[in-house]
């Protein structure tokens, strides 16, 4: 089904906006800005509307997902907004029993590591993806001429939490059932790729004008391992968006010797993390594949000056990919002063 008459990428609200114009490979005179994290903790409108609500319950809650993202919009002037949701909200409302605790992150009762937990896997429910079509659908409402992106976990990221329990320092649980399990693990892999491909789906659908999958933990894999055993179930988790003409951004951290197997699941876009400059990233990928980064985290707490020197000279080199967009190389960190941010969209802005 194609994407209805009234989605913004088809009546006209985003489709010529200077996001979705950089994603679809037009450069832009100036690049289009947005941070991922930029929904959440650095914010202190954020912290009081969460108060007294779980993280995994304000994703749930439609008005409350919909004014968290768009508080960053509206204090930055970011060129998108990004869902506010999390990568482990279609596995919940799959089933599986998985809080956010604070200060770690994704934490499952039950961890899936033996044949019979994968066959005890449930797909998702007709109509389990309510509330997150209906936040969406509010948030899009309010946005007018600025994209929202959807998003998801890749499903080696999500088979990660799934298999340990919990956020790991090296998945090496994960990936010993790559070799032990070679079959419960394609089977797990399938079921991350269609419960997070229709999570990604729902928010394309519903009226987010661009989609990115996050592969957080890539980086702890090596590339004939991605290309083997992660990336077709990679590419299954894409097609879940086939027949719906949004652009696909990638993303992983640690990933930069696999960038071209990352691109090659199907990705219009490739996010780059802070370890390579952007011309070398434009380089590994053939001078043709647009470009989404890549501020190192770490210099948001150092002083302006040095700073300042750091944006211009990933703007710069990002300038030498067919189209780029400015963002970090990860996510905001929770104690990042928001006027740094703010300042950041005003000087790309300005250049
Ligand atoms: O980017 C945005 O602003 C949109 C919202 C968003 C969240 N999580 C909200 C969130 C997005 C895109 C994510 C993706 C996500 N979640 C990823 C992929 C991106 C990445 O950072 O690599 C991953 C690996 C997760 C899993 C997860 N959720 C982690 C590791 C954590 C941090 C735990 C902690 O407290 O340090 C979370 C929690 C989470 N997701 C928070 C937010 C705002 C913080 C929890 C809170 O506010 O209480």
């Amino acid at each position: 089904m194609p994407l209805s008459p009234n989605h913004p990428l088809v009546d006209g609200r985003t489709s010529d906006s200077s996001l979705i114009s950089a994603y679809r490979g037009e450069k832009q005179s100036t690049p289009p800005v947005w941070f991922m994290r930029q929904a959440g903790r650095s914010l202190p409108e954020y912290r009081e509307l969460r108060v007294g609500n779980s993280m995994l319950d304000a994703c749930l809650t439609p008005e409350l997902a919909s004014e968290i993202t768009l508080q960053p919009v509206r204090r930055h002037g970011v060129d998108a907004a990004i869902f506010f949701s999390d990568i482990v909200i279609p596995i919940k409302l799959a089933g599986i029993d998985v809080e956010i605790v604070p200060g770690r992150g994704p934490v499952i009762a039950n961890p899936i590591r033996t044949a019979s937990d994968v066959a005890a896997l449930r797909p998702l429910e007709p109509g389990a993806l309510q509330p997150v079509i209906d936040g969406v659908a509010a948030t899009v409402a309010q946005l007018g001429e600025t994209p929202l992106i959807g998003f998801a976990g890749a499903p080696f990221t999500l088979a990660s939490y799934l298999v340990e329990g919990g956020p790991s320092k090296d998945q090496l649980r994960a990936r010993t059932m790559m070799y032990a399990d070679p079959q419960s693990w394609a089977n797990l892999l399938n079921w991350c790729a269609d419960v997070t491909g229709e999570f990604l789906r729902a928010q394309i659908e519903a009226g987010a004008s661009a989609a990115q999958l996050f592969d957080s933990w890539v980086g702890s894999l090596s590339e004939v391992e991605y290309v083997k055993r992660v990336a077709p179930h990679s590419k299954r988790a894409l097609s879940h968006l086939r027949g719906l003409d949004a652009p696909k951004v990638h993303f992983g951290v640690g990933s930069n010797e696999m960038l071209q197997a990352m691109y090659g699941i199907g990705a219009d876009v490739m996010g780059i993390d802070w370890r390579i400059p952007l011309d070398e990233a434009n380089r590994r990928l053939g001078g043709t594949v647009p470009l989404q980064g890549n501020l190192n985290p770490a210099l948001l707490a150092a002083p302006w000056k040095t700073l300042e020197a750091h944006v211009r000279d990933v703007v710069d080199r990002g300038g030498k990919a067919p189209a780029h967009v400015l963002n970090l190389g990860h996510g905001v960190p929770p104690e990042t002063d928001p006027a740094v941010l703010t300042r950041i969209v005003e000087l790309v802005h300005s250049l």
